[in-house]
């Protein structure tokens, strides 16, 4: 009434990314700020991406991949990494049924092997209860580094090329990418679309590196833990102001 008017961002959601992949970060600094200790950090990190997971999946998102766990973060405090290695036992028990009725799907990327037991039973066990849902893919990515992912790739490739299965002429950019650990997913959403990474950091720490060559990158200072539907919907509709050109014109 007196002329105070809110502006809202007109978001405009008509192109929706197929793959979205998701660097979540930021959760220890959400902790810190918050006078709680990092592993506060890390469960408000799993509340958000139960959230996210929904909201993508009520958009028409079709995969969604996010990084849980990378190679390098063994190197973290003990207690943290049980911590971490913890969550996908208390997501799956808790998050599981809401995401089944919702027709998600749990797949993983990553060296499952070297994750405690009860992580991997975890696992296991969510990806069976929801092998036959047809809606959004949910695929962590665990204990996952994209480097370690392409010398295991160029090691089959290259006994291959030993045991004379295949001749070196023959390597294709598709024959890679059917190598990777992305190849369970459906052909056409094997490389995210769009590259989210919270928490303001500007790199993308060896996740997915041979897939993302034609990702739109976007950057945003929210913390992981705060990142939640409208936060989304604020990264696809920068993601729709962008013309994708694949190195064309
Ligand atoms: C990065 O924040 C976050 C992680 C290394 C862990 C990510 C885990 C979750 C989001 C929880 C959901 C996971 C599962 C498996 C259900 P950081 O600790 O590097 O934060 P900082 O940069 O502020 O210290």
């Amino acid at each position: 009434m007196f002329g105070l008017k809110r502006k809202r961002k007109e978001l405009i959601l008509d192109k929706i990314p197929n793959h979205i992949g998701i660097i979540m970060d930021g959760n220890g600094r959400w902790a810190k700020k918050r006078l709680q200790p990092r592993i506060m950090g890390h469960k408000a990190g799993m509340d958000a991406l139960q959230k996210v997971t929904i909201a993508a999946s009520d958009l028409g998102v079709k995969v969604l991949t996010v990084y849980a766990f990378s190679t390098e973060n063994w190197s973290r405090p003990d207690d943290e990494v049980n911590f971490i290695m913890n969550l996908p036992v208390e997501f799956f028990d808790k998050y599981v049924p809401e995401l089944d009725k919702n027709k998600v799907r749990i797949q993983m990327i990553g060296d499952q092997s070297r994750l405690p037991q009860e992580t991997q039973k975890a696992l296991e066990k969510a990806l069976e209860q929801t092998k036959h849902n047809s809606g959004l893919i949910l695929n962590f990515a665990l204990n996952y580094g994209g480097r370690a992912e392409l010398v295991d790739t160029m090691r089959e490739l290259a006994q291959d090329v030993l045991d004379a299965r295949l001749n070196p002429g023959d390597i294709t950019e598709d024959l890679i990418s059917g190598h990777l650990m992305t190849s369970h997913l459906p052909y056409l959403y094997r490389d995210p679309d769009l590259v989210i990474r919270t928490s303001g950091e500007l790199r993308l720490s060896n996740f997915l590196p041979w897939q993302s060559a034609y990702s739109e990158l976007y950057f945003t200072d929210t913390l992981w833990p705060d990142f939640d539907q409208q936060a989304l919907k604020e990264a696809i509709s920068d993601y729709n102001r962008r013309h994708r050109r694949f190195g064309g014109l």
